[in-house]
Formats: C-alpha cells, sequence, structure tokens
C-alpha cells in the first residue's frame, strides 16, 4: 500500500528544527502542500521550504509563537489566503522549560510550558477545526510524548502540557468524529534533537538514557515523520481518539527487565 496526501493542505508547528522538520519533509515527501511554521530562526524554516520547493513539492514559511492567539490567526489566515483552507494540522511545536522540582518551579515558566504546549495545540486545534468540520475531513495530529504516561522528576509542567493534550486529543476526537475528521496524537519517546542535545552529547547521560530504552538506541525524528504521515493519511482512516506511541520501547518499565 503506498501512502500518498497529494494535494493535502498541511500546516506543521514548529517544523524548522528536529521532529517538526522532519514531519513537514515527510509530509511533502508524501505529496502534501506543507506551512513551516517557526517562531525563531526564520533561515532554517527557509532553508525546509527551498528544499521541499527544489524537490518539486509546494511549501511556505510562516512565522507565528502558537501561544500567542493573535498570531494563531494569522497564521490560518495567511493559510486560507495561500491555499483556501486546511486538511492535516500537526500540533509539534513545544518547549520543555527549565528543571526544578514542582515546589521550587518558578509560575511563570510553568505557565508558559502550559501555554505553548497545551494551549497553543488548543488554539491551532481550534482554528483547523473550525474549517475542517464544515467542509467534513481533515486530520488533527498532536505531538505529546511518552511523558504523556511517564512521569518524569523536575518536569511537572511539560508532563501536565503532554498528558492534557492526551487527553484533549480524546475529547476533540469524540467531537469531531461524527463529522468526519479524526483528532489523534503520537507520542515520541527519546528522539535525537536539539531538545535533549545536553543529555544525548554527555556519554554518562547518554548511557543512562539508552539504558531507558529497550530497542538500545535513540529514535530519529524520521521515525516520528513516518508514523505521522501513516495517521494524516487514508491508511489510518479508521484511527482517531489515540496515542500512537514511538519510543523504542521506553514505556515498556525496562527496569523490569530483571528482578522485580
Ligand atoms: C523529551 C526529551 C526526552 C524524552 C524521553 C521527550 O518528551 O522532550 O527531552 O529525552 O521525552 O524522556
Amino acid at each position: 500500500m503506498q501512502i500518498r496526501l497529494d494535494g493535502k493542505r498541511a500546516v506543521v508547528t514548529g517544523a524548522n528544527s528536529g521532529i517538526g522538520e522532519a514531519i513537514a519533509r515527510g509530509l511533502a515527501g508524501a505529496g502534501a502542500r506543507v506551512c513551516v511554521n517557526y517562531v525563531v530562526h526564520p533561515e532554517a524554516a527557509e532553508g525546509v521550504v527551498n528544499d521541499i520547493t527544489h524537490a518539486g513539492g509546494q511549501a511556505f514559511a510562516a512565522a507565528a509563537d502558537v501561544s500567542d492567539g493573535t498570531q494563531v490567526a494569522q497564521l490560518f489566515a495567511a493559510i486560507d489566503r495561500a491555499w483556501g483552507g486546511v486538511d492535516v494540522l500537526v500540533n509539534n511545536a513545544g518547549v520543555d522549560g527549565p528543571r526544578a522540582v514542582g515546589w521550587e518551579y518558578p509560575p511563570d515558566e510553568w505557565r508558559k510550558v502550559l501555554a505553548i504546549n497545551l494551549e497553543g495545540a488548543y488554539a491551532c486545534a481550534r482554528e483547523a477545526l473550525r474549517r475542517m468540520i464544515p467542509q467534513r475531513s481533515g486530520v488533527v495530529v498532536n505531538l505529546t510524548s511518552v511523558h504523556e504516561v511517564i512521569p518524569w522528576t523536575g518536569y511537572s509542567a511539560y508532563t501536565a502540557s503532554k498528558a492534557g493534550l492526551g487527553m484533549l486529543t480524546k475529547t476533540l476526537a469524540q467531537e469531531a468524529a461524527p463529522h468526519g475528521v479524526r483528532v489523534v496524537a503520537v507520542a515520541p519517546g527519546a528522539i535525537q534533537t536539539p531538545i535533549n542535545a545536553s543529555v544525548w552529547e554527555n556519554p554518562a547521560t547518554r548511557a543512562d538514557l539508552l539504558s531507558k530504552i529497550p530497542m538500545g538506541r535513540m529514535g530519529q525524528p524520521d521515525d516520528v515523520a513516518r508514523m505521522v504521515v501513516v495517521l494524516a493519511s487514508e491508511a489510518a482512516g479508521y484511527v482517531t481518539g489515540t496515542t500512537v506511541v514511538v519510543d523504542g520501547g521506553m514505556t515498556l518499565y525496562p527496569s523490569f527487565t530483571h528482578g522485580g
């Protein structure tokens, strides 16, 4: 079976690096038109756009901070002007925030993580669904994390935002299903990107991380992108409201390989 998204109008938030970049490239490779959203580093976004267009695809870059409602509205207005609507939204933009136990977490930083990861994803989903519901087609893919289910000391804001995004996915999926629109989540494990460079660049912390992954390797952005492409396509036409975990087994409690 071939996975194709020819002509589909897609927007990927945070698409100028890491997992989002791989998703933008993957969707374009399957034939979709892609809006490459970014906040900083416009040159990186233009690099992704150039690669896609040189390969014969269609893409444009659009700056917007998803935690700012006005900018989100402008992002979707730009997509309307370019393509007259949207078929695929990938809510990828996210931050993990500073590391601090909950009782020491700076409240403004805590709120900022929620504002980007959860409220930002909701704001984009709201705009996308208002366009998808009337056309009776479309897919929203939310990038959560293994920390949708695994607690993580020092990251209460991040884990709460990802667990919240998991339940937002299910509720929006229930609401949208009768209208022919799907809402799904993908939960990456430890994927080698800038967000966790400080961990994988250091041999000791890298070894610790690998001990948490039964498959014995970090994931690559394309490991996640391939699953997003499948979920966005008709190959997953009967899949909604669920989280697909892409983690090399990280959620399999590898510490139980021995003892117990
Ligand atoms: C985080 C990474 C981390 C991974 C596994 C992801 O959600 O962004 O920094 O390596 O979870 O813990």
